[in-house]
């Protein structure tokens, strides 16, 4: 049911990995995931094609401008969690599928220059909800930072989301061998061993709790909203 969707006009902040990871947490957990690779490199195509996918992750490519709502909604329909991978530019399917998310997911390197492209993805999210007149929630995710150390670049620019009111995830996806191992090895983390990639035990624990988060996240949207004042008041 709920659509998640993996935002942001620049390039290589971790878009795929993290929807990856997302989709094979959501899977393992028992939920039908449908991952839908909007972008025309299709990585999540080719990570779908090599061995250990989960059989409950569909993941649908060969997605255009015209084709990109239908897909979500019919994919929706289908399977209880839909994520979309979009190209790491500004264009119409980017709008359009910002206009179907229950969650925008804005990944972000911890420097300035990648901030100022998150700002630019939350820009485009309040176009859209004026364009269809309804609200459309979003976090920042914080990707490929050190679990060792926050510098403090990094804690400046948190805290510049902050003053700005941008949600952010507390979880970060740190920097990590086993993130891109699934890209190479195929399947899921927990189908990778620890030959394969280094630390994999901790690359597990960090995704898992992205994944409680985002769960957290969308059930706290998807309740009603308290009513305003005056209503109450007005009988
Ligand atoms: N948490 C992470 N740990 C380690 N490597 C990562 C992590 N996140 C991303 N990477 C690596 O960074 C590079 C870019 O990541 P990714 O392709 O997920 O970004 P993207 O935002 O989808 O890029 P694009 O805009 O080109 O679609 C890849 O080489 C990926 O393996
Ligand atoms: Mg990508």
């Amino acid at each position: 049911m709920p659509t998640i969707v993996f935002a942001s006009p620049k390039g290589g902040v971790g878009k795929s990995t993290s929807a990856v990871l997302l989709g094979a947490e959501l899977a393992l957990k028992g939920a039908a995931v449908t991952v839908i690779d909007a972008d025309p490199n299709k990585p999540v195509s080719d990570w779908a094609r090599r061995p250990g996918r989960p059989a409950n992750l569909i993941v649908r490519a060969d997605v255009t401008e015209d084709t990109v709502i239908d897909e979500i909604e019919a994919a929706a329909r289908r399977t209880a969690f839909v994520i979309v991978d979009l190209e790491g530019t500004a264009s119409m399917m980017v709008a359009y599928a910002i206009s179907r998310a229950d969650l925008v997911i804005i990944p972000t390197q911890g420097s300035q220059l990648d901030a100022a492209q998150a700002a630019k993805a939350i820009k485009l999210i309040r176009q859209q909800e004026k364009a269809f007149a309804r609200q459309i929630p979003y976090a920042i995710l914080f990707t490929r930072t050190s679990a060792a150390i926050r510098p403090r670049t990094l804690h400046f620019i948190q805290e510049e989301f902050r003053r700005y009111g941008a949600p952010a995830f507390d979880t970060h996806l740190h920097e990590r061998d086993a993130y891109r191992g699934m890209f190479s090895f195929g399947g899921t983390l927990e189908s990778l061993n620890s030959g394969q990639v280094s630390n994999l035990d901790a690359a597990i624990v960090n995704a898992r709790a992205f994944a409680t988060e985002v769960i957290g996240m969308l059930r706290r949207e998807a309740q009603p909203k308290a009513a305003p004042a005056e209503a109450g008041a007005a009988g």
